[in-house]
């Protein structure tokens, strides 16, 4: 692993620092239907550097962590952390995931490295039960209460301005939930 600056971080790059966005809209799952959660949220973003696996595949990785608070009481109601990693010869994202319900993600998707016409990024990545590749583990309480059997993102970043839209499909509560998060954030 090494990390000095003169790596490149592709797609990812736009992604480093410190976010802060008020605009949040979560759709929670409920025994008796759903709850819709307005939020605010600090993600931060930072460089780590490049990874080699098994002397062939080359990775920049960013780590971040995302703290997520209620409107209405400031109580910090979703806390994640991972990494953003960009295979550049492979033209492949990939986005882990881990939250304190017990449940990781590694959803993946595909990133030539363009910009989008407009001047901005776009990243789109996903994981789900069936995929052969990009996969969700949790715990066995989970997978038999609360099975996250899909999960989907996109993010547009660019000019300071980060907006990202978030699916996870749930089985929960005797049926198939579809839990959204989405929010906009500024740059500080
Ligand atoms: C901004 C992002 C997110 C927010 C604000 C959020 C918030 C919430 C809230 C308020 C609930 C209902 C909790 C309850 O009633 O006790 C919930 C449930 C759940 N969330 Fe999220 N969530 C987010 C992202 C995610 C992600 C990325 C995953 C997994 C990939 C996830 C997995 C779950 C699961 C499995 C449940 C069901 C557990 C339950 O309702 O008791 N969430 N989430």
């Amino acid at each position: 692993m090494s990390n000095d600056n003169t790596i490149d971080y592709g797609p990812l790059e736009e992604l480093i620092g410190v976010w802060k966005g008020d605009k949040g809209m979560d759709v929670a799952p409920e025994p008796d239907g759903a709850e819709e959660n307005p939020y605010f949220e600090t993600i931060t973003f930072s460089a780590i550097g490049d990874v080699s696996n098994a002397e062939s595949q080359l990775l920049t990785a960013l780590h971040y962590r995302q703290i997520v608070q209620r409107q209405s009481t400031g109580e910090i109601f979703h806390d994640e952390t991972g990494y953003w990693m960009w295979d550049a010869k492979a033209g492949v994202i990939m986005h882990s995931l881990n939250i304190p319900r017990a449940v990781s993600v590694l959803a993946g998707g595909e990133h030539s490295g363009e910009k989008e016409k407009d001047g901005g990024t776009l990243l789109s990545v996903s994981a789900s039960l069936d995929s052969p590749d990009w996969q969700i583990i949790q715990s066995p309480f989970m997978r038999d209460n609360a099975r996250t059997v899909e999960f989907r993102h996109q993010i547009r970043v660019g000019d300071g301005k980060l907006s990202y839209s978030e699916t996870t499909m749930l089985d929960i509560y005797g049926k198939r939930f579809e839990h959204t998060d989405q929010n906009e954030l500024v740059r500080q």
